[in-house]
């Protein structure tokens, strides 16, 4: 497996770095930063300071440290502001640059603050879990959650480089690893079948399997070639909002639940599986790729129901406030076949209702 794949944006190229020396590497970076005069500051969450302290600790003495409460619930308005006051008493300047250790609550919120701080500071994404591992940590989306819908305030700002060290998935909780697993079903399903027939054929894959970290590259360098196309999912049809396969549903549940009940990839896998649905009902797919999508996401324990009774009133609105609406209507990524996707328009309401309603969604 190459160690290095690039993600190629001009000027703001960017290395993601794999294989068992990324510690080593990642060391030697933060040495030659300091060696440069240019400070690094470090942002992480409990649970990560708490099961993987010494590799932070590891990474270069006397680097200062900000530790966030875990939760999507962290992805606000005041803990973006927490992180600049922080960096503002730390004395950060304009050379520093930050590390995102964490999943993607942490990957994104500091990303936000680093395209905040200073009117833009660098930073570099060392992801912990297998959801940033595959998706958030690249390709340059940071922001924070509203009341009003999930990621609906934040900015382009690409990482300096990335750091996917797999070693440490080692201590991630197998809830949150079979989060991740939604988000690698995805990128097989948009864009990969035989990526997609890997997953099937190869049983419950865990932190452990030797197959995990050539799949977590392939789906970064899916993702990678997609964000060179298109960076900022400007794209009229197709581009970047592929990435969203299953998300418009998922931010949905997110937001009507108010980021408490379902993590981000719990959500996505649910989103799948209706994304998969509305392609059935579409005429793109049989009724065995519908259900090879819900075995895939169920083969996880990932929820393929609602789990308690929402209202389908209540989550159709909530898609209706996605950042993807364009011109007033909301914009569907769908499959015309297991992988291959396009994005869709003009798809009536009555339909994304009643597939609420096959999930567990009360009817008013
Ligand atoms: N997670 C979707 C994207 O990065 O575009």
């Amino acid at each position: 497996m190459s160690a290095i794949l690039q993600v190629e944006l001009g000027k703001r190229s960017y290395p993601i770095h794999f294989g068992s020396h990324v510690a080593a590497i990642l060391r030697r970076d933060i040495a030659n930063l300091k060696a440069e005069s240019r400070p690094v500051a470090v942002v992480t969450d409990e649970n990560i300071k708490r099961c993987q302290g010494a590799y932070i600790a590891g990474l270069g003495p006397d680097l200062p440290t900000m530790t966030l409460p875990p939760g999507e619930k962290t992805k606000s308005f005041a803990h973006l502001e927490a992180i600049c006051e922080f960096l503002a008493q730390t004395k950060l300047d304009r050379n520093s640059c930050l590390l995102a250790i964490g999943g993607g609550v942490v990957g994104d919120l500091t990303g936000y603050s680093a395209a905040s701080f200073l009117r833009g500071i660098d930073y570099c994404q060392v992801p912990t879990t297998l959801l940033a591992m595959v998706d958030s940590s690249v390709g340059g989306k940071t922001g924070i959650n509203l009341a009003a819908g999930k990621n609906l305030a934040g900015a382009f700002h690409q990482p300096r480089a990335v750091y996917v060290d797999t070693s440490l998935l080692a201590t991630l909780p197998p809830r949150e690893f079979a989060a991740g697993m939604a988000e690698v079903i995805k990128t097989a399903l948009l864009a990969d079948l035989s990526l997609f027939d890997q997953l099937q054929s190869s049983g419950q894959l865990n932190p452990a399997s030797p197959q995990l970290p050539e799949i977590i590259r392939r789906c970064c360098e899916i993702k990678a070639a997609i964000v060179a196309e298109d960076e900022e999912e400007r794209a009229s049809q197709g581009g970047r909002a592929l990435l969203n396969l299953g998300h418009t549903f998922a931010h949905a549940i997110e937001a009507v639940t108010a980021y408490g009940s379902y993590q981000h990839g719990e959500a996505v896998g649910l989103g799948l599986i209706l994304a998969a649905r509305l392609s059935q009902k579409l005429g793109h797919l049989e009724e065995k790729d519908f259900l090879a999508v819900k075995e895939a996401v169920g083969a996880y324990g990932l929820p393929v129901r609602l789990s308690s009774p929402l209202s389908a009133l209540e989550l159709c609105e909530a898609m209706k406030r996605d950042k993807k609406v364009r011109g007033g209507e909301v914009r569907f990524v769908i499959l015309r076949s297991l992988g291959k996707a396009e994005t869709a328009n003009g798809i009536p309401e009555q339909l994304w209702r009643e597939l609420w309603i096959e999930v567990g969604a009360e009817n008013h």
